[in-house]
């Protein structure tokens, strides 16, 4: 018998399809779960894959590569998804198909298989990342081929002794891991219903949060998180510590109405605490630390880095060259930020750098400033050179208040100098010979 590597939550489709993947493909199900920081029991999840009919089942403790490989470049890269979702899911699959081909050449199966339906990004994702890393091996996914529902695998996992998940009360759709808690499905499909509380986990609700704000630093060195208030962390701590500080203060709950890759939109809830206080951190030591260029430059290269994530890209040639730019811009974003959280937001106190670029002796109004006035001068009058061509050759002519409202966009008869802003009134006759606006 052929063997198929299985990624294997515990969940109720995956614990269906080693049955599945046995009867209907004839293949000899060895099941790979990954450990990316779910508190989940992974004893359990391994005896009930080998229960299920796993000939074989592997658990993977993958945090800290997780947090160091993933959730810290995509940090430096500033990747938020349509700026907003940390991309806590999409991080982790690449990781998880990583793991897949590993296990597969391992056991020598020439196959892979995941529980990802035909609507979601994870089955792209799943797919890419297993064909950069072994574009021989084939990839099963019944979910997608058979449109499975979740009614049939209730009666499949009946029918077969599987025991049915207690999570399955949940009216959502949940995967989390370190980076974050993504929430889909229920009464969420409707955006104009505000998500119930029992949507989240992770964050009190503002209103339940403490009445004092608390204050935490976080410092970085080269752009990557190393404390928390003066303690140094290793990073699965850092993460796991700031998800329950956060947490608490009802900081990192997301809203958003997110454009699939596979064309759709759909209504996301996103619990990251984590994720959107570093994110935020870390954006304040780059202010102090980048150019203005460098921040204007890495803000596009962000937007496509997430892109790229998000579309399951995470191996691709384009990634690697960016993510080498991406570091280059880490050398100095070492310094520490102070941060508040209270009642579901985050503000920043204070921050500092190792090398700022920020100088106070060139910002200041007291004495003391180094600031070359005199320059200024200088400076505007060729800044503003094209500007004041422009306004010799063309404008002269003009009043101040046509060039008003040729900046707001409008239409300016220039032969009617004079003519005052918001006159004529709309429905009068133009003057002769003017041309009629449209
Ligand atoms: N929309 C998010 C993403 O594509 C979250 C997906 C959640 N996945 C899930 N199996 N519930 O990254």
């Amino acid at each position: 018998m052929e063997k198929v590597v299985l990624a294997y939550s515990g969940g109720l489709d995956t614990s269906v399809l080693i049955p599945v993947l046995k009867e209907k493909y004839g293949y000899d199900v060895v099941t790979l779960t990954a450990n990316l920081g779910t508190e989940s029991d992974l004893n359990a999840i391994e005896q009930k894959a080998l229960k299920t009919g796993a000939s074989q089942a592997f658990v993977d403790d993958a945090r800290d590569i997780f947090v160091r490989l993933f959730c810290w470049p995509g940090l430096q890269a500033g990747a938020l998804y349509e700026g907003i979702y940390p991309l806590g899911t999409a991080l982790a699959r690449p990781l998880i198909a990583k793991l897949l081909v590993d296990i597969a050449h391992q056991v020598g199966a020439k196959a892979v298989a995941h529980g990802c339906t035909g609507k979601g990004n994870d089955q792209v994702r799943f797919d890419v990342a297993v064909a950069a890393l072994d574009p021989t091996l084939k990839i099963v996914a019944p979910v997608r081929d058979h449109k499975m529902h979740r009614d049939e695998e209730i009666k499949y996992a009946q029918e077969r002794g599987i025991p049915i998940p207690i999570t399955l009360d949940s009216p959502y759709s949940i995967d989390e891991n370190l980076w974050g808690r993504s929430v889909e499905a229920g009464i969420l499909e409707d955006p104009w219903l505000e998500p119930p509380e029992d949507a989240y986990q992770w964050t009190t609700s503002p209103r339940e949060a403490p009445d004092e704000p608390q204050q935490v630093e976080i410092e970085f060195d080269e752009g990557i998180p190393v404390a928390l208030d003066g303690v140094r962390l290793a990073p699965v701590d850092l993460v796991r510590q700031l998800n329950r500080l956060a947490g608490v203060h009802g900081v990192g709950r997301i809203d958003h109405i997110e454009n699939r890759l596979i064309g759709i939109k759909s209504r996301e809830v996103y619990e990251a605490p984590a994720a959107v206080v570093l994110h935020f951190a870390h954006n304040e030591v780059e202010k102090l630390t980048l150019s203005k260029d460098q921040m204007r430059f890495k803000a596009k290269v962000a937007l496509e880095i997430a892109d790229l994530i998000y579309n399951g890209l995470w191996f691709s040639a384009l990634h690697q060259d960016l993510a080498a730019f991406v570091a280059s811009t880490q050398r100095y974003v070492t310094g520490s930020v102070r941060v508040k959280l209270y009642k579901g937001n985050i503000s920043v106190i204070g921050r500092r750098a190792q090398h700022p670029l920020y100088d106070k002796m060139l910002a200041t109004y007291d004495t003391g400033d180094t600031f070359d006035h005199a320059s200024a001068a200088g400076f505007i009058q060729l800044f503003s050179l094209p500007l004041r061509t422009q306004a010799h050759q063309q404008w002269l002519g003009l009043s101040s208040d046509q060039i008003l409202r040729l900046s707001a966009g409008e239409k300016v008869d220039d032969e009617q100098p004079g003519d005052s802003a918001g006159d004529p009134p709309p429905g009068e006759e133009p003057p002769d010979g003017a041309p009629v606006q449209p």
